[in-house]
């Protein structure tokens, strides 16, 4: 479905440029001026609608029949063709015939004869960084898990999982509006989907994989075959990235907020809390979009049938009219209703992975390190994702 863009455009509208290099770097004004202009508003530069509070986007997202999914959850026309089927993009029978597969091993059951490795993994890798007194906690602290356990368990032959991170990367700038960092993407994009197609399959897979668990369910009926390609885009896109953004900015939160740290080292069992705030405070994935199938209204403002919606799940998790004061970091404000993870019924299938990685690692450091110090940081600059791409810290231990 083509963005095209409504004949009429009537109720708030803005000229502000979300994808401009600064915003992206440092949205928050511009979401808190989007969210006060009303509950969506129209963006004259791309033509599409913009959800910023949290009551908006946490309605799209939970009412499929008028936002589906299968038109596309992206903000161009050539991605929302290219992942057309996966589960990410489907709806209804489709949508839970590719998501029962998916969320096989995900599942709180299913990871739990994973629980001690990660675990003991976390300690061994906090151990060998703290030892040092200095780190990048990008590449040397947060890719750990998701590089060693996860990309082994999805199964790719070994020059995919080389390559996962740099296509996971690539490809969420592909969602994006159709900007250069959008079409500089298409070029790493081509080379993942061939992989997809071509060596992501039966005989090239690791036996018990997940993504062979995939193919073992087309060869039963369970799905199309032609859909196993985009359905392994289901795990080698968002499985590391996102959960790799997610740590390095809650070390950079600790840092920055010393207080919020000695609460966790006081108490541990703070850490799934912390781990909500951060993913409200610094939501990885910042905006998909929804097609809208029928005229609607969201509070007295008409979205027209055939215009699309971002869903700024980023700036939703920094709504004053629903978190009070938004811009604190509380790791015991546990914001369980924070959109960091999506919700309704695409949400993320993946969080109970991440969480126990986040947690397993944030218990570990709780146990050895005082204090966080940034030396240098510098963060991705990325149509979709939010992150770093580096983040040295130096850490005092505890005697
Ligand atoms: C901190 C880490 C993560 C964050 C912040 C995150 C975020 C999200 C969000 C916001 C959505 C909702 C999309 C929508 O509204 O359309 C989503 C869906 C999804 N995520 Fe995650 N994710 C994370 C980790 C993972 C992991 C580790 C995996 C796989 C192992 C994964 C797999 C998926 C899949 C397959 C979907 C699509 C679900 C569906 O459409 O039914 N995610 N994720």
């Amino acid at each position: 479905m083509t963005i095209t863009p409504p004949t009429i455009v009537t109720g708030p509208r803005s000229n502000l440029d979300v994808y401009a290099d600064d915003v992206l770097l440092d949205p928050w004004v511009t979401y808190r001026e989007l969210r006060d202009l009303g509950p969506v508003a129209y963006l004259d530069r791309y033509h599409m609608y913009a959800a910023t509070r949290h009551a908006s986007v946490s309605h799209i997202l939970r009412t499929p029949e008028v936002f589906p999914s299968a038109e596309g959850v992206m903000m161009n026309d050539e991605m929302n063709k290219v992942l057309r089927g996966n589960t990410l993009c489907s709806d209804g029978a489709d949508h839970d015939a590719s998501r029962s597969i998916v969320v096989r091993p995900l599942t709180p059951k299913a990871l739990r004869p994973l629980e001690q490795q990660i675990r003991d993994e976390a300690r061994a890798l906090v151990d060998r960084v703290v030892a040092n007194g200095s780190f990048d906690a990008v590449t040397q602290l947060a890719h750990h898990l998701p590089v060693t356990i996860v990309s082994n368990l999805v199964g790719l032959p070994e020059e995919g999982r080389e390559r996962m991170l740099v296509w996971a990367s690539e490809m969420f700038n592909c969602f994006g509006p159709m900007n250069e960092r959008t079409r500089a993407s298409f070029t790493v994009l081509g080379e993942m989907m061939h992989y997809a197609t071509t060596q992501a399959v039966p005989g090239k897979l690791k036996p018990g994989s997940w993504a062979e668990a995939i193919h073992d369910a087309a060869a039963q009926g369970k799905v199309a075959p032609e859909k196993c390609p985009v359905m392994m885009i289901d795990y080698m896109g968002p499985s590391l990235d996102t959960t790799i953004f997610a740590i390095t900015s809650a070390v950079w939160l600790f840092a920055r907020n010393p207080d919020q740290w000695d609460l966790v080292r006081e108490d541990p069992r703070l850490v799934p809390s912390a781990i909500n705030e951060v993913l409200r405070m610094e939501a990885p994935i910042q905006d998909f979009s929804r097609y809208v199938a029928v005229d609607h209204e969201i509070d007295g403002v008409l979205l027209p049938a055939g215009s699309r919606v971002i869903t700024y799940y980023g700036a939703a998790n920094r709504d004053e009219r629903h978190y009070p004061d938004p811009d604190r970091f509380d790791v015991r404000r546990n914001p369980t209703d924070h959109l960091g993870f999506g919700a309704g019924p695409h949400a993320c299938v993946g969080m109970n992975l991440a969480r126990l990685e986040m947690k397993a690692l944030f218990e570990a450091l709780a146990a050895k390190v005082t204090r966080f110090h940034v030396d240098a940081e510098e963060r991705a600059l990325h149509n979709i994702l939010r992150g770093f791409t580096r983040l040295d810290v130096s850490v005092d231990v505890s005697a």
